[in-house]
């Protein structure tokens, strides 16, 4: 049985995700906002790294694996948050976990993007350069200059962000050389709390009418189902790939790309 870190773990997928590997026997440090084995906000630097400090003090410097699912979706005037917890909590984390990672020789790490990354049309790529570089501020201007959809063009520049840094880093000595298996899942519309936010605000009717082929929204167990496997062996042969369960809205907007 493995030690595994879950942000986001009061919540949504990433509670759903604790929830079954729980089940199954595994030792989970579940990180979030305000309840968890360990509270502390990613939206800052002392947040970020206090979670890093406490998660490697529980799991003895040593994880099997790592789920990060904490993040903030498409809310207005919340852009600056956005950028620190999708990008930042993901990065800074990770990175501060990567020894522990290493220590086990057979890791595995998933990290939430999103099919935002791709059915999300024009994002600035400057903005993703900036989110990379972590000029937070510069990405947020950059993202937000298409008005008036800052929030939604900063949440996709988020998310790619994440994924490229994921894909540039899974295949490097410190990750894929050192035993670490790090890939993407990329959902699209779940029914969590993070969903029900977007569907009573004014963006509401726009995340009804989006093409969901499959009809409906997807289950957060179902996702959770998708980490498990993604952890487990199955997964030894996955490295620095984007796995997309969505519906099929993804291969609505882009079948023609193949
Ligand atoms: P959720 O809102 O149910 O759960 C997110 C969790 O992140 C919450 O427990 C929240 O407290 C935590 N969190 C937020 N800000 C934090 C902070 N500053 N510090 C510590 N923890 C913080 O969301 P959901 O839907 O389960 O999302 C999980 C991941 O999946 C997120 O990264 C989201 O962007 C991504 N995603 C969600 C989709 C959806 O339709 N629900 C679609 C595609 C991606």
């Amino acid at each position: 049985m493995g030690v595994y870190a879950v942000t986001g773990a009061a919540s949504g997928m990433g509670r759903a995700a604790a929830d079954r590997l729980r089940a199954a026997g595994h030792t989970v440090i579940g990180i979030d906002l305000k309840e968890g084995d360990v509270v502390a906000d990613l939206s800052t630097p002392a947040g970020r790294s206090d979670a890093v400090r406490q998660t490697l003090e529980r799991a003895g410097n040593r994880l099997d694996g790592a789920v990060l699912a904490a993040g903030l979706g498409p809310v207005p005037g919340m852009e600056q948050a956005i950028a620190q917890v999708n990008v930042r909590g993901v990065i800074e984390l990770l990175e501060g976990w990567r020894p522990a990672l290493a220590a086990t020789g057979n890791s595995k790490v998933v990290v939430f993007g999103s099919n935002s990354t791709t059915t999300t049309p024009a994002v600035p790529m400057s903005a993703v350069r900036a989110f990379l570089a972590g000029d937070l501020e510069k990405g947020g201007r950059r993202a937000g200059r298409i008005r008036p959809a800052a929030a939604p063009f900063t949440y996709a520049a988020s998310k790619i962000a994440v994924t490229h840094w994921a894909r540039r880093n899974a295949v490097t000595p410190d990750w894929a050389g050192s035993g670490i298996r790090l890939n993407v899942l990329a959902p699209g519309a779940v029914a969590t709390p993070l969903l029900e936010t977007q569907l009573a605000s004014p963006e509401g009717k726009r995340v009804r009418s989006f093409p969901v082929p499959i009809g409906g929204f997807g289950d957060p167990d179902r996702i959770a189902e998708w980490v498990e496997f993604m952890l487990s062996p199955a997964a030894d042969f996955l490295v620095g790939s984007v796995v997309v369960v969505d519906g099929g809205s993804e291969a609505w907007f882009r079948a023609v790309d193949w």
